[in-house]
């Protein structure tokens, strides 16, 4: 361990691999682990659907409506029934919106703020409003929570889902903590997937605040990366759960078709209590005649049901499966004698988390960037882009090909090597 090498051998080290850093400098790379995207052999999977509505007559639903005009708020019956699987719901649960789940996360929250909900005072009014934030966590929610100025508490995210102890504690007494955001299937970046116990504490765990809302994205559900043996299967339902508990109102579902089909010309939608869906369909029926039906029509026809998103996705994992592996294998390889470095094997999901050993996580990222790769910037796992041990960088092996996310893992662990023999040896001068 690096730790343990005297400072004579830690200065030849940090030398050897300085070398090794400015080679790869000079090759002048320019590759990405920076954001989750699928390749393009990915979206490749899903362009016959943009031939499954074309003439006239392909543009008529189940019940014989022209989607090619206004109509239907909340979505076709068939697309509701197909959101239904995304969302492990039932159809009439569900309320199928436009192209993104991010975008009716941040409408449920606004609503909240602008107008309360459940009767409650409106968000905005109070003087204070707190958010639980697992971390490390999805850097977009908590651009979403910091913009609607709540204060975000970070809570850590164990392999079985949040610190249930510490949530429970914090939501006990404090009424101004209106909520907390969960990604319970192969969490964005760690690929943790919440253990039965944690959702049903979540249901059950008592909240000062009558109005508290679990924000329940289940953007990973469906993306598992193995078929069967390995796979962490099935969340337990926090609709159930909650249902169950007597909280009915407690959670809003959400789920897309972003990483399934075309991000941002995808599905999303929400399944929510019927009180819940009630409240959110009299807001969004202010804010839009209908959404985009064809679309719809369009996801229905090429997915179908269970068993053909099952289908799909499994093509996709065929795609991703590789490059998960790689990362496993070249981190295994190349980190195993330089200690206080851990990092996360998922069995689903489209990231990898890290940890580098404490204070290195903005060097790395930065050296990474000399070379020519771009990471997801350090601390952005964390509310505020501020990790407090600076050891958090979440890794994206999803977008480059093989050959180039083996190049740019050659350099990330140069640059670990690197920045914590400097760090090393900085901490003994
Ligand atoms: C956890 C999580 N939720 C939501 C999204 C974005 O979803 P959408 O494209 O439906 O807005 C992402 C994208 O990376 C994500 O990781």
């Amino acid at each position: 361990m690096y730790a343990d090498l005297e400072t004579d051998a830690l200065e030849a080290l940090a030398a050897r691999l300085e070398g090794d850093f400015n080679a790869m400098k000079a090759r002048g790379l320019s590759l990405n682990m920076a954001r989750g995207k699928p390749a393009s052999d990915q979206l490749d999977l899903s362009m016959p659907m943009l031939s499954s509505v074309t003439d006239p007559a392909s543009c008529t639903a189940d019940s014989g409506l022209d989607c090619r005009n206004y109509g239907v708020l909340d979505g076709l019956p068939e697309a509701k029934r197909l959101m239904a699987v995304f969302l492990d719901d039932t159809p009439e649960h569900v309320v199928v919106g436009g192209t993104s789940s991010l975008t009716l996360m941040y409408d449920a929250l606004v609503r909240c703020c602008l107008f309360g909900t459940d009767g409650c005072a409106p968000w905005n009014s109070l003087a204070q409003v707190k958010w639980l934030c697992p971390v490390p966590g999805y850097d977009r929610h908590f651009a979403i929570t910091e913009a609607l100025g709540f204060q975000m508490i970070p809570v850590p995210l164990t392999d079985e889902g949040p610190d249930m102890d510490l949530v429970e504690h914090l939501v006990r007494d404090d009424d101004s903590i209106k909520g907390i955001w969960c990604v319970p299937q192969y969490a964005n970046p760690s690929g943790a997937t919440y253990a039965d116990t944690a959702v049903r504490r979540l249901a059950n765990m008592e909240c000062a605040a009558p109005d508290f809302r679990i924000i329940w994205d289940n953007a990973y559900g469906v993306h598992h990366l193995f078929d069967d043996v390995e796979r962490q299967d099935h969340v337990l339902d926090i609709a159930a759960a909650c249902r169950e508990a007597g909280t009915p109102r407690r959670y809003l579902k959400f789920a897309s078709t972003s990483k399934v089909t075309f991000p941002g010309a995808g599905l999303a939608a929400l399944a929510a209590s019927p009180d819940n869906l009630d409240e959110i369909r009299r807001h969004m029926g202010v804010a839009t005649i209908g959404y985009d039906k064809l679309n719809q029509l369009r996801h229905v026809r090429f997915l179908g049901d269970a068993r053909g998103i099952a289908r799909h996705m499994s093509r996709h994992a065929s795609i991703l499966r590789p490059k998960f592996q790689l990362v496993a294998r070249k981190l295994d390889e190349s980190l195993f004698d330089v200690g206080d470095c851990r990092w996360s094997n998922p069995k689903g999901g489209y990231f990898v988390s890290f940890d580098a050993p404490e204070g290195c996580a903005s060097r790395i990222v930065e050296l990474a960037a000399e070379a020519g790769v771009t990471m997801t910037a350090a601390g952005a796992t964390w509310p505020y882009g501020c990790d407090p041990r600076n050891s958090n960088i979440r890794i994206a092996p999803t977008l480059p090909p093989l050959d180039e996310l083996d190049e740019a893992l050659d350099v990330f662990v140069c640059c670990v090597k690197l920045a914590y023999a400097q760090k090393l040896l900085a901490s003994r001068s």
